[in-house]
């Protein structure tokens, strides 16, 4: 199926083919096929939206003006924007293809993903993805495994943007994402009042993040399962206090553990920033390398 490109701030415009016997995934909003950029011969992965009337072609165009925007990072840890094109029924972003799929399936593998320093590697691409995603005041609003892409040797790429928010732009306190993944303040907004609870954040996204680490160390589909709907989760989470238990030494360094902790501080003033969570990963990866040439 041939379709035409256009580009936001390039003049030129580019045709891509998909191929619709080759799927990717699926989600909320649409199906993601794999691909090619006729002009460049790239493999590209396209993500065709099924949402026609105005509502949903602004929000196909937000979430592409949000790849455009982050494409221009050159961060390899978010997935890059090629073009976005229209056809009588589907909006459709092209985008890097990622050929390892997404992290939720990887964390299906058992003899892959209980290695360590493949977690670790794909925890510090996540925090640097997020760090230049927060330095263009952009948050993800929907960080979990099914988001964020592996590419080649494991490079983990941050995508779906169909719910991140720019701040000062788009109002902060209309809540989305992942219920399961949701802070306590976003808890109490969404499920609650938004007099008692807070808005989208740096630190909301932290707190996602932290649980995405946990997810990564337990190789679990999604944290905070027990809660079988949104009244328990808030409960469990806001009033109780529930946390994930992160797995101890040596499964869990002592450093990565006070890291996830933090993340899930009920105020989000004292959640470390994206910054903090590459440093100590770094910090960690250099410790655990170490320990192991010793034992060599
Ligand atoms: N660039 C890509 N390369 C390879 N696979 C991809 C890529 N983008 C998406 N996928 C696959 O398609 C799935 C759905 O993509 P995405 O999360 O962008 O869609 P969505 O419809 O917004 O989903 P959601 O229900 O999470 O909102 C991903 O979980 C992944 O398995
Ligand atoms: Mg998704």
């Amino acid at each position: 199926m041939q379709n035409r490109f256009i580009f936001f701030t390039e003049p030129r415009t580019n045709t891509f083919t998909t191929d619709l016997n080759q799927p990717l995934g699926k989600g909320v909003q649409g199906r993601v096929y794999k691909g090619v950029n006729n002009d460049t011969r790239e493999i590209v992965a396209i993500k065709r939206i099924f949402a026609m009337d105005s509502v949903g072609i602004q929000k196909c165009m937000k979430e592409a003006q949000i790849m455009e925007c982050l494409s221009q990072t050159y961060s390899i840890n978010i997935i890059k924007y090629h073009g976005v094109a229209r056809d009588q029924f589907t909006f459709s972003i092209a985008m890097e293809y990622a050929s390892r799929s997404s992290l939720d399936v990887w964390l299906k593998d058992k003899t892959q993903s209980t290695m360590k320093d493949k977690q670790l590697f794909i925890m510090l691409g996540v925090a640097s993805g997020l760090f230049y995603m927060h330095a263009e005041k952009i948050l993800h609003c929907d960080i979990k495994p099914a988001n964020i892409m592996l590419g080649r040797d494991l490079q983990p790429k941050i995508g779906d943007f169909g719910l991140s928010k720019r701040i000062g732009v788009e109002d902060l306190s209309r809540i989305a994402g992942t219920p399961y993944y949701f802070s306590p303040e976003l808890l109490l907004t969404g499920f609650c009042s938004p007099l008692y609870g807070g808005l989208h954040s740096e630190a909301s996204d932290m707190y996602s993040f932290g649980l995405l680490c946990w997810c990564i160390l337990t190789q679990s589909a999604s944290p905070n399962t027990k809660f079988k709907n949104p009244a328990d989760l808030l409960y469990g989470v806001v009033r109780d206090g529930y946390r994930e238990t992160i797995p101890a030494e040596p499964h869990c360094p002592n450093k990565l553990s006070n890291l996830i902790q933090l993340s899930w501080w009920h105020d989000p003033q004292f959640r470390p920033k994206a910054i903090k969570a590459v440093e100590v990963i770094e910090e960690v990866i250099r410790e655990e390398s170490g320990a192991s040439h010793k034992l060599n």
